[in-house]
């Protein structure tokens, strides 16, 4: 059997270990210290924008925060985009909120700013305001980033942007992850740079910085004695895994361009079949491409071609099963087009990362095709 070939696996840059060791010299073992600071300070840079960054334990933790933050509180509706991972939607039900589901757009695949508008009209009509609305950029594709806010400034609701998987965007020259009242990042395992686990919390706003420091490093209040005055969490990074994301970050660039080629690999390999179609990058619209996906004619051909690559040892995916399909909040209102539902039957994520050698996007080139000639 050949080798396995993984969706999206992190790729070092070599760099990391250099940060890792300083943080050992130093004893800075901690979820605090120089790494956590530095790396703050390379996203800070990066972003641009003014931006203000706090390095958190996950994306989750930073949705957390951010709904925190905007005061959502228990009895509170809180718009999602359906089509998305369950971590965007989760710390919603955390918090005791109600997430309210709302369908994609074909163009990008994400939040369908008409469902958007018919949502709010009708929540706000059955009483309830929704209090934030979690917009995700897909697979690093960004969102209708003017028509979403233009509604959210309208109704006058925070947007938290979900930056997870769109690190390298960019919407109009401006980078993902700077769009959002509070926006998030992810750096898990699978993203397009990596700590391990981690994520951030962006803003542009010193105090949201603050606040978020303080919730996650156990709302400890300023004093000499463990005071606390508000429940707190244990959401900060850890000093090691910030030197994992120093190294990383000198790359990120070079990782957007790897991973851009790998969807152009399947794009001109692929395009004059007629049974795959891509999702294009819209005007204004630069996406790292995290993930490469294709729709194929039907759930059965997408289910045949991902049991094919299976055998072949090979890592492929359905897209994001939306959440108003899950169990978990089939209970949840939501506003549909039929968009996502079909996306989800057609879609197929293949194998992405800035690691994959020639030979096997080949190998899975080959097996796309062996399968596509037995239909
Ligand atoms: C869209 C989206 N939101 C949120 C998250 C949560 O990030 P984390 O795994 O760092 O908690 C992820 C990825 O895992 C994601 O893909």
């Amino acid at each position: 059997m050949d080798t396995k070939i993984w969706l999206s696996s992190p790729h070092m840059s070599g760099k990391e270990q250099e940060y890792i060791n300083s943080a050992f010299e130093s004893n800075w073992i901690a979820p605090l210290g120089p790494n956590v600071t530095g790396f703050e300070i390379d996203i800070q840079s990066y972003l641009g924008d003014n931006s203000l960054v706090a390095a958190l334990s996950s994306g989750t933790a930073a949705i957390h925060l951010s709904l925190i933050l905007l005061g959502i509180t228990h009895g509170d509706e809180v718009i999602c985009q359906s089509k998305t991972f369950s971590a965007s939607a989760n710390p919603i039900v955390y918090l005791g909120a109600t997430p309210i589901f709302i369908d994609s757009e074909a163009d990008t695949w994400n939040l369908c700013p008409e469902q958007l508008e018919i949502a709010i009209k009708d929540r706000i009509a059955k009483g309830k305001k929704p209090k934030a609305i979690i917009a995700v950029h897909l697979y690093g594709m960004p969102y209708k980033i003017d028509e979403v806010n233009k509604i959210a400034e309208q109704y006058e609701i925070p947007v938290i942007e979900d930056s997870a998987e769109a690190l390298g965007s960019s919407y109009k020259d401006k980078k993902c992850g700077t769009f959002g009242a509070i926006s998030i990042l992810s750096f898990n395992g699978n993203k397009i740079i990596t700590t391990s686990g981690g994520g951030a919390l962006v803003t542009k706003d010193k105090v949201i910085k603050e606040k978020a420091v303080f919730l996650a490093t156990q709302a400890r209040d300023n004093a000499v004695e463990y005071l606390h005055s508000t429940i707190g969490y244990n959401y900060r990074m850890s000093n090691v895994l910030a030197g994992i994301g120093r190294g990383q970050m000198k790359i990120l660039d070079n990782r957007v361009e790897t991973r851009r080629k790998n969807y152009e690999f399947y794009h001109s390999n692929l395009k004059d079949i007629d049974t795959i179609s891509f999702l294009k990058e819209p005007k204004q619209h630069f996406s790292n491409r995290w993930l490469s996906c294709i729709l194929l004619d039907s759930e059965r051909m997408r289910e045949g071609l991902r049991i094919a690559l299976d055998k072949e040892n090979i890592e492929s995916r359905p897209l994001w099963k939306p959440m108003h399909q899950q169990p978990v909040f089939k209970n949840c209102p939501k506003y549909l087009n039929g968009i996502s539902d079909d996306l989800f039957k057609k879609g197929l994520c293949l194998p992405s990362g800035s690691n994959l050698t020639d030979s096997e996007l080949n190998r899975i080139l080959t097996t796309i095709r062996t399968y596509l000639n037995t239909l």
